[in-house]
């Protein structure tokens, strides 16, 4: 269903790795709200190519950009806007990746090299591509740049290890980055903190099955979808919540307020 609600809109829409990704999820409803954007990934996670599939269904074009590089992210923003035709209205920041969790190292044991390149990845690649479009001067007044993030920043979730940390300073950057965007140039900067949803990303957490499955009985609407997250992007893309920036929203179900629920009470009372 299209309301048109990004007509005339353009944007960059970062991290779609394949049709589990919650961008890819997003760049089909920015589609179909009449939207027009750049897609881009880390050229590594190109090599599938399943991304061509997701330009040619969206027209959008793609460029590969590494998120941690500055140049990278000034060529990305410089010819997306030659593309598009002027300045942008939404970027979508939806980049993740932890070598602890990956490589399985406990969070008291960390390793500090991979520490530093998950934080670069997952939350300092967001004050870079602020900064670039900053610079840039590449955002149009009113425009809205989105951020994914997870309550493990509030929270603790023993299995999410350093994601946790890098979390926390996603959002902090969000609320740092956006006041000063807000007054030089009237620009959205935003979090949104989806519900494990299952994903490249999601499913690399340990335990992340048991996980889900508790945050289901826990949340009163049960878990956000990827497309109920890609759905309330667009929102935040849209005019309709132009005076909302600098929060950390909760996209969860109503997981996030809940301290037990009754369906998970009944697990512990079964004999
Ligand atoms: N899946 C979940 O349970 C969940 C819950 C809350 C928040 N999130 C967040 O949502 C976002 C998207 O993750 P997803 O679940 O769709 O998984 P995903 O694995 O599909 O997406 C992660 C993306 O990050 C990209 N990436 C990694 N390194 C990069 C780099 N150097 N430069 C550019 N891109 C890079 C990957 O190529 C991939 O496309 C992440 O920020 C994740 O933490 C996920």
């Amino acid at each position: 269903m299209s309301n048109n609600l990004l007509k005339g809109k353009k944007g960059i829409i970062f991290g779609a790795l394949n049709s589990e990704s919650i961008a890819w999820k997003v760049a089909e409803q920015a589609h179909a709200q009449g939207a027009e954007f750049v897609l881009t990934n880390a050229p590594i996670a190109m090599r599938m190519g399943e991304i061509n599939n997701l330009a040619e269904a969206t027209g959008a074009k793609v460029i590969p950009a590494d998120a941690t590089k500055m140049e990278d992210l000034e060529k990305l923003f410089t010819e997306a806007m030659e593309i598009l035709g002027g300045k942008l209205d939404f970027v979508l920041h939806s980049i993740g990746m932890s070598v602890n969790v990956r490589k399985g190292k406990h969070y008291t044991e960390l390793n500090y090299d991979w520490l530093e390149k998950g934080w670069d990845v997952s939350a300092v690649s967001f004050h870079k591509t602020l900064q670039t479009a900053h610079k840039l001067d590449a955002m149009n007044e009113w425009s809205s740049i989105v951020a994914l993030t997870y309550m493990a920043a509030q929270r603790t979730f023993p299995d999410y290890n350093d994601m946790a940390d890098n979390k926390a300073y996603l959002e902090s950057i969000a609320r740092s980055f956006g006041y000063h965007y807000g007054v030089d140039k009237k620009v959205r900067v935003n979090t949104i903190s989806q519900s494990p949803t299952r994903t490249t990303a999601g499913s690399g957490v340990k335990g992340f099955d048991g996980f889900i499955e508790y945050a289901e009985k826990m949340s009163p609407l049960g878990n956000a979808s990827a497309l109920d997250c890609a759905n309330y992007v667009i929102t935040m893309f849209s005019d309709l919540t132009r005076m909302v920036t600098m929060q950390n929203l909760y996209h969860d179900g109503g997981f996030s307020n809940v301290g037990v629920s009754n369906a998970v009470m009944q697990k512990f009372m079964e004999e």
